[in-house]
Parts: structure tokens; C-alpha cells; sequence
């Protein structure tokens, strides 16, 4: 499985063969209702072939009526959604997918993925609550009900203990991944374990649209500071989920096939210093 990413190749490959369409459509922060329907669609009539959402994110009604509306065949459509952490557990996943599918109005995903970890700050028996909620993920995936099962903001240590138990591994890791938070020590892992890793906030939430040093690598380029954060997290073999409710910025993320960051490029983004990250540490956070 090589899943570096050229000029041309448009889908990642997981370790179960079930191919990933390279860039997906992020959805968190995008309300529901109008806002959602009309930013799917747009982003499927952009070209988009892979949509992000999450039960946590209140939208996947919205969503759902955006993929039914858009025209486009279910199966040409890679859907992703996720279990939020107050379902944690066998039989309280099992309801938790079954409501995601009832308000995608879907009859199966393409993908589904554990939002946060439990984690030794929170829960004594974090490592067995984790172990429960991935049984009925691969319960779920054995039934064919998802093609593949991932998790989400799992560090290494998380997913060790995870692996240790698990009967399917999981083939999808969604962290926060952008210039100035590139996680490498997790990337690594995942990469060496066959995980492909997914970016959430690619564009720090925008917080990266306005660093000089991108702004002038990008400029080079002839491109906008989000297409650069777009590309090279691409070509670092990782998925981007950039989102937006804006066409033309929608239609704009997806053009980054067009273009090489040179290696030289490449290293000046990975060597910049901690910037632009969400604080959202899955060992601290409250929630
Ligand atoms: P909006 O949704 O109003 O268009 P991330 O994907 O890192 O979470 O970033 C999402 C944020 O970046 C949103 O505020 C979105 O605004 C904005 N955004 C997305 N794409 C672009 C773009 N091409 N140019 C400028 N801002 C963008």
C-alpha cells in the first residue's frame, strides 16, 4: 500500500482495500438544515466524492438530504460519520450507529470512527471502555453495515492498547493535522501500522491563512495559503477534511491535484515552530 500522492492519483487505498477519495468534505461547525444541504451539494457538484460528518456535529439530517438531493449515486459517495463519546460501549454504539443511519437516511457507511478515546484522565478502565466501543464497531463492519472502521484523536499509546484487543484494526485515524501541528510521532505510528491518517482542520480552522511564512510559499506557487495546506498534507500521504460553506472556497479546496510543493517547500512547512493548534489534547480534554 503506497498511498504518497501524485499529480494524478485521487483515492487512498486502507489496508482492507476499500478505496478513500484522497480529499474529503469536512462538515463540523457547518449547521444544519439550508447551511449543510446546500454546502453538500455544492461540494458533490464541485467534484467532492467523500463527505466528513460526526453525530456530535448535529448535522448529519442536513447532510444526508445534501447527498440524497445532490443526484449522485449513493455508492459513488464516500460517507463517514462517528460515535460521540457519550455512547461509548458495546451496546450504546450499536444504538449510536443506528441513529446516524436513520438521520443520514443511509443504509450502510463507508466509514465509522470512535470520535475521542477514553482516556486515563477520565476513566480508570479507559483501555476496556475503548475495547467494548471497538467490538461493536467490528461487530458492525463484520455485519457489512460499514466498509471500513477507524477511530479519531487516538495517540499512539491509545491505539497500542487498542491493537492489543482488537480483532480488525483500524484503518482510519482522523487527528488534527496542519503546518504547525503535524503530529509526527502519531503519524509514524499510524503509517507503520498500516493506518491511514485523516486531517481534521487541515487549515488550523483558518488560523493558518494568515502565516507569513505560507503566504509567501504559496505566492511561489501562484495558489492561495489553503490550497498549499490542502497539497502538502496530500503529499505527506495524509487525507485532508478541509471544510467550508462558501462555494467558491469549496471548488477551490478540491483543486490541488494540479500542483508539486518542491521537497525544499515540503521541509520548510514541516520544520515550522507549534502554531495555530486547537489546544484539544485527547489526554485533558473534558468532554
Ligand atoms: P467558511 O466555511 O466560512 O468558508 P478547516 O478546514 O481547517 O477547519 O478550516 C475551515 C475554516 O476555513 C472555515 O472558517 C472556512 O470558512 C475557512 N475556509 C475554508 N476554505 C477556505 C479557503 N479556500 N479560503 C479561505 N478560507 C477558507
Amino acid at each position: 500500500m503506497d498511498n504518497r500522492v501524485t499529480t494524478m492519483n485521487k483515492d487512498f487505498e486502507l489496508t482492507n482495500g476499500v478505496r478513500i477519495p484522497s480529499v474529503g468534505f469536512g462538515t463540523w461547525q457547518t449547521p444544519d438544515g439550508e447551511t449543510a444541504i446546500e454546502a453538500v451539494q455544492c461540494a458533490i457538484r464541485a467534484g467532492y466524492r467523500h463527505i466528513d460528518t460526526a453525530a456530535v456535529y448535529g448535522n448529519e439530517q442536513g447532510v444526508g438530504e445534501g447527498i440524497a438531493r445532490s443526484g449522485i449515486a449513493r455508492e459513488e459517495i464516500f460517507v463517514t460519520s462517528k460515535v460521540w463519546n457519550t455512547e461509548r460501549g458495546y451496546d450504546t454504539t450499536l444504538r449510536a450507529f443506528h441513529r446516524t443511519l436513520a438521520d443520514l437516511c443511509l443504509d450502510y457507511l463507508d466509514l465509522y470512527l470512535i470520535h475521542w478515546p477514553a482516556t486515563e484522565h477520565r476513566f480508570a478502565d479507559w483501555r476496556q471502555i475503548n475495547a467494548d466501543t471497538w467490538r461493536a464497531m467490528e461487530t458492525l463492519y463484520n455485519e457489512g453495515k460499514i466498509r471500513a472502521i477507524g477511530v479519531s484523536n487516538f495517540l499512539p499509546h491509545h491505539l497500542e492498547a487498542l491493537l492489543d484487543r482488537a480483532t480488525v484494526k483500524p484503518m482510519v485515524n482522523q487527528i488534527e493535522f496542519h503546518p504547525g501541528f503535524m503530529q509526527r510521532e502519531c503519524t509514524d505510528f499510524c503509517r507503520a501500522n498500516g493506518i491511514l491518517v485523516e486531517a481534521w482542520s487541515p487549515l488550523g480552522t483558518g488560523r493558518m491563512l494568515t502565516n507569513e511564512t505560507l503566504k509567501g510559499i504559496a505566492a511561489r506557487y501562484g495558489k492561495s495559503v489553503a490550497r498549499l495546506c490542502i497539497r502538502w498534507a496530500l503529499q505527506h500521504g495524509v487525507l485532508p477534511l478541509p471544510k467550508s460553506v462558501t462555494p467558491e472556497r469549496i471548488r477551490e479546496n478540491l483543486d490541488v491535484f494540479g500542483f508539486e510543493i518542491s521537497d525544499t517547500d515540503m521541509q520548510t512547512i514541516d520544520r515550522m515552530a507549534y502554531c495555530g493548534g486547537s489546544g484539544l489534547d485527547p489526554d485533558e480534554i473534558d468532554f
